[in-house]
């Protein structure tokens, strides 16, 4: 059924909110079931969309799973399917993890190309590159990609491209590699701490991985891993999306359950335009929003740089600023797509090539506005929070894809937010030439 939030702005956020298990994180951490027969537990995974659409993908891929009460458990008990459809991957770029754990394990894949997304482009070119050099025989046909590794071996790879590194390219060829016999090197590869979560899962199966974390990763390949039962880590993102709602509405949130450590270079950015942040024991972090929030240069770019996940939610906060701010996104150029949607509601923000100038406005006002993307849908309800007025944010499916139950959560911090079921709009063609409401 579709939904949109109801958002009505003007209220201050204070309390404390659990943060839940990384989306990035979950997904790769799921697809490397595959690579060991028997039954993974995964604990404090996120109750979202895409989470239960990879449950889908394992099932038509020999494996029992059930997803309840923040545990996913992945039985995997017939190793012959080897195809992921298109219908299901066409909806969710990361079940194109499955393929490196499905070539390093049954030697055969077969996964339909992922569709394109208002990031812009996103190729997975690095990705085959990858499986190439370990030997893998891999060829694209009618959007499929098929890959065969019979004759595979460890390799030297440079698996950076023009963009940078690959978050999911890296978590693919890495899977691959770990039952690929002899030494593999990726260099460049991506330092995102869901990549480290997957490095610790794949050596807690009996991997043998060095420079988790780091640009360099050196994998000595074995002959079998063996299932296991671990925790998916916070959520970066969700983190960071929640201190923006503080900083926002002058709030004093306390946020439950992060990694302090993997929030460094958003803290560090947010301290300067007057956010204050105090760290409460191993696992909680205190935000503090500013009477007046200073403007800023921002630019993204790949861990530990500024996360790209955290543009759209920033330029909403940036919307409010005193001044001018410019915001740049070197991992997804085109990544603005939001912009509109942000300047119907009475922000002033222009594109200029791959920067966005935004001038600080004295207020918003709520109106309609529709997510893009789930980081778009999540800086339009942050946006809703201090807009005068109401505001509606259709597409909420975008923002369920990735963040679990945000309403509630934002709720519990006192925001006025509701759920709200979409009646679906009359049409003219519903009624009949005399007026009458034809049968359904
Ligand atoms: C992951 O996507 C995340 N998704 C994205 O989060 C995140 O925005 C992105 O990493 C960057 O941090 C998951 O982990 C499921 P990339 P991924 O491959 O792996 C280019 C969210 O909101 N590239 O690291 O698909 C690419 O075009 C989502 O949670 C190639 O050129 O991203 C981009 O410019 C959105 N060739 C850059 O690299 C390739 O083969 C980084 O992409 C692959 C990527």
């Amino acid at each position: 059924m579709p939904y949109k939030l109801v958002v009505q702005g003007g209220a201050e956020l204070n309390g404390r909110v659990t943060i839940s298990g990384a989306k990035n994180a979950a997904l790769p951490m799921m697809a490397a079931a595959i690579l060991a027969k028997g039954r993974t537990v995964l604990r404090n995974v996120p109750d979202l969309s895409d989470v239960r659409l990879m449950c889908e993908i394992l099932d038509g891929l020999g494996c029992e799973t059930s997803f309840e009460n923040g545990v996913v458990i992945i039985d995997v008990v017939d190793e012959t399917p080897v195809a992921a459809p298109y219908e299901l991957v066409s909806e969710m770029r990361a079940s194109f993890c499955v393929l490196g754990s499905l070539l390093g394990r049954r030697k055969r894949a077969e996964v339909a190309m992922p569709g394109g997304c208002v990031l812009g482009v996103r190729p997975v070119d690095l990705h085959i590159k990858g499986f190439k050099a370990l030997g893998a025989e891999v060829e694209v046909d009618a959007g499929n990609v098929r890959a065969s590794g019979d004759k595979m071996r460890g390799a030297h790879i440079f698996l950076g491209g023009s963009m940078g590194p690959s978050v999911t390219g890296t978590c693919n060829v890495l899977t691959a590699a770990t039952l690929t016999p002899g030494v593999t090197i990726i260099e460049e590869a991506a330092c995102e701490p869901e990549v480290q979560h997957l490095v610790d899962m794949l050596i807690a199966m009996g991997a043998k991985i060095q420079g988790g974390g780091t640009p360099r990763l050196v994998v000595e390949g074995v002959k079998a891993l063996k299932a296991v039962d671990c925790d998916v880590p916070p959520d970066r993102i969700e983190a960071g999306t929640f201190i923006v709602a503080a900083a926002m509405t002058r709030g004093d949130v306390v946020l439950d359950n992060v990694c302090v450590e993997h929030l460094g270079c958003v803290i560090d950015r947010f301290s300067k335009i007057g956010i204050e942040f105090e760290r409460e024991g191993q696992t909680s972090l205190r935000v503090r929003g500013p009477e007046q929030l200073e403007a800023m240069d921002l630019t993204t770019l790949p861990y530990p740089g500024f996360p790209t996940d955290m543009q759209a939610q920033s330029m909403a906060m940036l919307s409010m600023a005193k001044g001018i701010s410019f915001v740049c996104d070197k991992v997804y150029p085109d990544r603005f797509m939001h912009i509109p949607e942000f300047n119907r509601m009475g922000a002033n923000i222009r594109k200029e090539g791959n920067i966005a100038i935004i001038h600080g406005a004295d207020y918003l006002s709520g109106c309609p506005v529709k997510a893009t993307d789930l980081r778009a849908g999540a800086g339009l309800v942050l946006a809703g929070l201090v807009a005068r007025g109401k505001t509606e944010v259709l597409a909420v499916n975008y923002i369920d894809r990735g963040y679990d139950r945000i309403e509630e959560k934002l709720k519990g911090l006192g925001a006025n937010i509701e759920r709200v079921e979409l009646i679906p709009r009359r049409r003219r063609t519903d009624f009949t030439p005399s007026g009458r409401l034809k049968a359904a």
